[in-house]
């Protein structure tokens, strides 16, 4: 197994020690960079018996090492993330008393459900979430709470923690004082011409606002102009955006001084690697990429 032990004390020593004794590939973790220090040079950072030995074997072989890396944020975000469940789990629940429903059974079913609800999905750091569900529902969540008369502190500073996101990407892209650029993705998701609530549309309407020359790319997006449900939509409610839509990346990405990535379509990667040294690419998505391959220069919204 491969394990992480934080806290190099009496208790992280003595344990990281162990299991690398037992076979399995260890790094201990540390806020105190002379323990870290101590550990990787093969000597116990604490006075125990036995531990010098086991920890010299253990460094020796490659299977103990230690870091003071992300040590403090991986406890902050690991706890903070703890009590954000408790709080979450409170609000909705106080809101299903409120409406009769049994707030346990509620929780009992939304667990069951280990691919969106307890899951690594949606913990990639990025642009705001969009789409016609999410912020839909958090509404009328809001509303429902407001029915009954219930505060709901955290989950009603959702939506507004998410429009500070869309403004951090557009703040990002402003400071960078190029006027030229190009949009990569303009759906709130790869693989859709959704554009409901899409956060790189209000990114796009703010940007010409300041007086930049704007050229967008979306595959999906394009072919919905012509043909599909979205049709009129595209057409009617936002032609001063769809008319800047291009027909290739290449003329995006040509005539760009910023290049901004605004969903993860799987084209846009090897789109990258035809950028220029003078060209920067501000990423919203973190896209699936070597970025050694990329000419321009880089800069992830939150990375
Ligand atoms: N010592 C025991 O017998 C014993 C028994 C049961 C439980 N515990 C519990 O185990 C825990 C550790 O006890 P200990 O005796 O090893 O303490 P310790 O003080 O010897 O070690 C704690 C280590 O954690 C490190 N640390 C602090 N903040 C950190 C962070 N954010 N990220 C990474 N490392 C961080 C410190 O630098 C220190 O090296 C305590 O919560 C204690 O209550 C200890």
């Amino acid at each position: 197994m491969r394990v992480s032990v934080f806290g190099l004390g009496y208790v992280g020593s003595v344990s990281a020690a162990c299991f690398a004794e037992d076979g399995h590939e260890v790094v201990g973790v540390d806020v105190a960079a002379a323990k870290v220090q101590s550990l990787n040079e093969g000597r116990s950072p604490i006075v125990e018996k036995g531990l010098d030995e086991l920890i010299r074997g253990n460094t020796a072989n490659g299977r103990l090492r230690a870091t003071t890396s992300t040590a403090e944020m991986m406890k902050y975000a690991s706890n903070t993330w703890h009590a954000l469940k408790v709080t979450f789990a409170n609000e909705i629940c106080n809101v299903c008393k409120r409406v009769g429903i049994d707030s346990h059974e509620v929780m009992n079913i939304f667990c069951k459900d280990e691919k969106l609800n307890l899951s690594s999905y949606y913990m990639k750091p990025g642009f705001a979430f969009g789409g016609s569900c999410l912020p839909k529902d958090v509404r009328a969540l809001q509303y429902r709470a407001k029915e009954v008369d219930l505060e709901m502190p955290v989950i009603q500073s959702i939506l507004h923690s998410n429009q500070l996101q869309i403004q951090h990407a557009i703040d990002e892209i402003v400071e960078t004082g190029k006027k030229r650029i190009g949009l990569l993705g303009f759906s709130f998701k790869a693989g859709t011409d959704d554009l409901r609530e899409s956060p790189i549309v209000i990114l796009a309407e703010a940007l010409l606002g300041k007086g930049h020359a704007l050229r967008i790319y979306d595959r999906n997006v394009s072919i919905a102009r012509l043909v599909g449900a979205n049709k009129d939509y595209i057409n009617t409610q936002i032609p001063h955006l769809s008319s800047l839509l291009c027909e290739t990346i290449d003329e995006v990405v040509d005539n760009s001084d910023v290049i901004v990535v605004g969903n993860a379509a799987p084209e846009f990667s090897d789109a990258l690697k035809r950028t220029r040294p003078d060209q920067l690419i501000v990423d919203l998505v973190r896209v699936k990429t070597d970025r050694t391959e990329i000419p321009a220069q880089y800069q992830g919204i939150c990375w």
